[in-house]
């Protein structure tokens, strides 16, 4: 084979792939099932909020607080949160792979959103799970009565 000759894309690789679990597959495995997943959580995210019931109209502060009272809503959303966030870090890990050859900036910028995607993921979650209402709601509010239960 000449140095101008194209290799077989089926010929093995020239350095063996390193021990231990497929990252890359298991990542492009994980696009694929999230993918189906996030399609029928975002789409019943999307009808519960604004078609169900009074639609637009419905959504307030009340409705939120009536949703996230209820443990099935708060994992719906969590989950929702966690794969789309593990997904759209992801796909932007591939694309940063894709486009950027220098190899410090693909690491900087590949961290970069590894963090903003675990910092988005550990926000979300506290504020799912530790939303209260009645914080700090004084007598002229008018969640006053519903929070002395
Ligand atoms: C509605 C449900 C969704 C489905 C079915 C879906 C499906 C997919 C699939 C199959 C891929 C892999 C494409 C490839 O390897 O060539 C992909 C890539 C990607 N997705 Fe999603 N996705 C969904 C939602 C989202 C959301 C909510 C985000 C953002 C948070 C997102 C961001 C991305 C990004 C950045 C890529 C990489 C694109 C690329 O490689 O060029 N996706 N998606």
């Amino acid at each position: 084979m000449t140095s101008d000759t194209i290799a077989d894309p089926r010929s093995p690789v020239a350095r063996p792939r390193r021990r231990g679990p497929n990252l890359e597959k298991w990542g492009w495995i994980y696009m694929r099932l999230s993918g189906v997943v996030l399609v029928v959580l975002i789409f019943g995210h999307l009808f519960v909020n604004l078609v169900a019931g009074d639609g637009i109209r419905q959504i307030d502060f009340a409705f939120v607080v009536g949703k996230y009272a209820s443990p099935f809503w708060q994992w719906w959303d969590v989950l929702m949160l966690w794969l789309a966030l593990i997904h759209g870090a992801n796909g932007m890990r591939t694309i940063i792979n894709d486009y950027v050859t220098h190899h410090g900036t693909r690491r900087v910028l590949v961290w970069a959103v590894t963090l903003a995607a675990a910092f988005l993921i550990l926000l979300g979650t506290l504020v799912v799970f530790t939303f209260d209402p009645c914080l700090g709601v004084t007598q002229d509010s008018s969640l006053w009565d519903m929070c002395q239960g």
